[in-house]
């Protein structure tokens, strides 16, 4: 597991070669094992293949979600606010998990942020999203996962550049013994 941690980086750039069914199969069942707050399960996916939609979705935000349109799958993850008052934190748990889930497949992913971003001046990423996707307007949209065969190496993380600093021990500002 902390090998897959490690090794898990953003890939942004995709083989253009689709994602095998049982691929897609793991990776809903990932997102809907992810635990909940009080297990209330909130969130929502959308699969997404359809090459239009996704080059659609690449135009989410003006930074940052432009690789979706060379991604052969992206999965919208989204929830009902009125079912959690913690439904950021469900949906989140439930986008890494995927990534997770991709990362043990041999896939690369990205997280491309939706909530609090912008799609122009006017409107936000979240209503670009909605509108495209044709989501109700009470549902919420957390993410996109872009998914597909790395066309980019990069270095797993290196151990040595952890943040080892910021654990602390028994109380704040006590270091944490290695
Ligand atoms: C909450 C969150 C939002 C992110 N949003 C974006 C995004 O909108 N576009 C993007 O290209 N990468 C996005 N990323 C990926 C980060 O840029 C990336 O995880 C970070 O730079 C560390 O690199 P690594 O994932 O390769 O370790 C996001 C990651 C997280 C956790």
């Amino acid at each position: 597991m902390l090998e897959l941690l490690k090794r898990r980086r953003s890939i942004r750039f995709y083989e253009d070669k689709k994602v095998e069914k049982d691929k897609i199969d793991g990776l809903v069942m990932a997102a809907l094992l992810s635990p909940t707050s009080k297990n209330r399960r909130p969130w929502e996916f959308i699969v997404v293949e359809d090459k239009e939609q996704l080059e659609k979705l690449a135009e989410s935000k003006a930074n940052g979600s432009s690789f979706l349109k060379s991604a052969p799958l992206a999965i919208v993850v989204l929830a009902d606010p009125e079912k959690s008052d913690v439904w950021v934190e469900d949906t989140s748990i439930a986008t890494i998990l995927v990534q997770m889930a991709a990362e043990a497949m041999g896939l690369g992913s990205c997280w491309v942020q939706i909530r609090e971003r912008q799609h122009n001046e006017a409107m936000s990423a979240e209503v670009y999203v909605q509108n495209l996707m044709k989501i109700p307007q009470s549902k919420r949209v957390e993410a996109i996962i872009s998914i597909g065969y790395p066309n980019e190496v990069k270095k797993p993380i290196d151990q040595e550049s952890l943040q080892y600093e910021k654990v602390h021990q028994n109380s704040y500002g006590v270091a944490f013994k290695r």
